[in-house]
């Protein structure tokens, strides 16, 4: 734990501006009023949606499982759509979508609600009962949120899976959820090129075993694709064909919404899943007060993909819960110039903006110019999330793009928790650069040391979340086992994090990121056992450690260290390094390629056989390397970083 004691921090704290707090959505009262009766506090949240039937019990806590608004029924598609329509605000833009290639398309409340409705009757005709699992694999394109809420609508779980993701990566996930139909995409666009997605599903399902019948494909790219006829659909035919009237079921409170993976400290993702009632709940109430959002006048813009859980809490669920007008972007922020996001925030005027310290320390790398070159006095709140946000950062997003006006959120959660858990209120909280501040009005975060017991003030030690909360995780799917033993046996009776982290002297929460094997790199959660499987299976690889070094711009970047197999025919030393990136890119996804690869005759290892990751880290961050006493063979370090100093970095 030496890394929690040598960081620096930012001293300054920047108080709420009155103009902010005069009109916020969140009272200082609402702490409190949430520590006085918590599960009234949740169940008032809760009301905020519509019910088909109330709830009989609030919460029912069999620790470690959590059932909240018990005998409730609901419909999450009617929460995020038919409620705005029937209440008269069916003209509203829900979504201003933006091609990479500059396509662009407003859609209102209404125009998503007849095509979510359209896309149910679809999900009907192929057999789509509430139960079933369903893959979606698409682009960040408006069809994405319309498969999702269509999916939701009949009580179908969604399973989506990042379209960054290889094909090996989607098969496990769909034989993991035991999928039945994958809803694609021919291709997207991306850096000025169209990509191919339809390709790929169908290399994912020639692997058996998979009980998918059925491919329903979006028309985006127009690119030629196979096509397998007793298999294939075009998503706009199949629509086309469909009524435009569908009456919403109202499911049950804990009726599972989806599926989603995330990375694991092995190498088998696991299937975090949610449930309706809560998830919702947390959703929709987080959205709305620590984005502060307006839902008549505010532009809010969360430019994560519909991949990753945050754009299921903040860009499908909480914003169209909410009522908000949201801005979604399919491409990157650099094509066709750096300034694209900045170019799309003066176009849309867009009020919050949300995103990801990778993305701002990218900004800061290509320089002021950008940001400069566009009107951003539009924006008034931003968000952060993903990765602790180092101070300099926070500074440069509060005065180069908030202008030194809006209020930072830095946002604290995970896959797990479904929604944000730690975060200043903007107006309420003052903020300290770096510092997510404080768990929100109902959640309990506390920081433990090794032995479980809670820390005060100015300790450093173990995130853990110690009473449960509506968006909780309802389990690993398939797996409870695995459940108990991710979250809930490190500290008894109490949800452990993985994170490390850090209370000031005045009680501010301070992430300081992973402790256990899961790097994050960009913001996205990979495990290094997972890239260590991907590169011993290449045939030259006999071994394999991977470490995560921090890195200026993602956070973390990949480091691996291989041994090669003898005997084995090889290419030569850089050729081989491109080879085995690209391999692992390969088999997991473009974002889990290495940015460096070294080639070493030994690794570190306890003598029982343990990787020293430890050890590797400190060379791989060109530190000293730390007590290696502990070694096998304590000469190991000394070749390896010989080793290091003749090897090259391509990247
Ligand atoms: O380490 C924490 C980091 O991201 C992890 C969760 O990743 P994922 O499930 O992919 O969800 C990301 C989006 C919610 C956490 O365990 N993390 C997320 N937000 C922050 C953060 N670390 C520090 N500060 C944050 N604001």
């Amino acid at each position: 734990m030496s890394s929690f004691e040598n960081l620096s921090y930012e001293e300054r704290t920047f108080a709420p501006l009155p103009e902010f707090t005069a009109q916020a959505n969140a009272q200082a009262s609402i702490y409190d009023e949430a520590a006085t009766d918590r599960l009234a506090f949740w169940a008032k949240q809760a009301e905020a949606l519509h019910w088909g039937k109330k709830w009989d019990q609030v919460l029912d806590w069999q620790p470690p499982f959590a059932k909240w608004f018990v005998g409730g029924k609901l419909n999450a598609s009617f929460n995020a759509l038919d409620r705005h329509v029937e209440e008269g605000r069916g003209d509203r833009v829900a979504i201003y979508f933006e091609g990479e290639p500059g396509d662009s398309r407003a859609i209102t409340y209404s125009q998503l609600l007849s095509e979510v409705k359209r896309a149910a009757n679809a999900l009907i005709e192929l057999g789509i009962k509430d139960g079933d699992r369903v893959a979606i694999y698409l682009p960040m394109i408006p069809e994405a949120a319309v498969a999702m809420l269509a999916c939701a609508r009949i009580g179908a779980i969604h399973s989506v899976v990042f379209g960054g993701f290889s094909a090996d990566s989607l098969i496990t996930r769909i034989q993991d959820a035991d999928a039945s139909l994958v809803i694609t995409a021919d291709g997207g666009f991306r850096k000025g090129a169209a990509f191919g997605l339809k390709s790929i599903v169908d290399e994912a399902l020639a692997s058996e075993p998979n009980n998918v019948s059925k491919v329903l494909v979006v028309k985006r790219t127009g690119q030629p694709v196979a096509w397998k006829n007793d298999r294939d659909i075009w998503w706009n035919e199949a629509l086309e064909r469909q009524s435009p009237e569908h009456t919403a079921e109202f499911f049950d409170s804990e009726h599972p919404l989806f599926i989603l993976y995330t990375s694991g400290t092995t190498g088998k993702p696991k299937g975090i899943f949610h449930t309706t009632g809560g998830y919702l709940t947390q959703a929709a109430f987080t959205h709305r007060m620590v984005f502060d959002i307006k839902p008549e006048s505010d532009v809010y813009w969360c430019t994560a993909d519909i991949g990753w859980i945050t754009g299921h809490s903040y860009v499908v669920y909480g914003p169209l819960i909410n009522g908000a007008t949201q801005v979604m972007y399919e491409g990157t922020p650099d094509t066709p110039t750096k300034g694209r996001i900045f170019e799309l925030i003066e176009k849309y005027k867009v009020s919050i903006l949300y995103t990801a310290p990778t993305l701002i320390r990218t900004w800061m790398k290509w320089g002021e110019e950008f940001p400069k070159g566009s009107d951003l006095s539009s924006l008034r709140l931003l968000g952060s999330v993903g990765e602790p946000i180092n101070p300099e950062a926070w500074i440069w997003y509060r005065d180069v793009i908030g202008g030194g006006r809006c209020p930072i959120v830095d946002t604290w959660w995970q896959t797990e928790t479904g929604a944000i858990m730690i975060s200043p209120l903007p107006g309420i909280t003052a903020t300290k650069p770096g510092s997510a501040m404080r768990a929100l009005p109902g959640i309990s975060a506390k920081v433990v040391n090794d032995e479980a017991e809670i820390l005060g003030n100015g300790s450093g030690g173990y995130l853990v979340l110690t009473e449960p909360w509506p968006s909780m995780l309802r389990g690993i799917w398939g797996s409870e086992e695995r459940y108990r033993e991710t979250y809930w046996s490190r500290f008894d009776g109490k949800y452990f994090a993985g994170d490390g982290a850090k209370l000031d002297e005045d009680g501010a929460i301070w992430l300081l990121g992973r402790v256990d094997d899961v790097m994050l790199v960009s913001g996205h959660n990979i495990s290094t056992t997972e890239v260590e499987s991907a590169l011993v299976s290449h045939p030259n690889v006999a071994e394999a450690a991977v470490v995560g070094a921090k890195d200026e711009t993602t956070g973390q970047a990949i480091v691996a260290f291989v041994i090669l197999r003898g005997g084995v025919p090889s290419i030569g030393g850089d050729e081989l390094i491109k080879e085995l990136k690209g391999h692992v890119a390969k088999h997991i996804g473009a974002i889990a390629r290495p940015k460096q690869i070294l080639v070493v005759n030994e690794l570190p290892k306890t003598r029982s056989g343990k990787i020293m990751r430890r050890l590797l880290r400190d060379v791989a961050e060109n530190r000293a390397v730390g007590d290696s006493t502990t070694l096998a063979d304590p000469n190991v370090m000394k070749l390896i970083q010989s080793g290091l100093a003749t090897s090259k970095s391509d990247d």
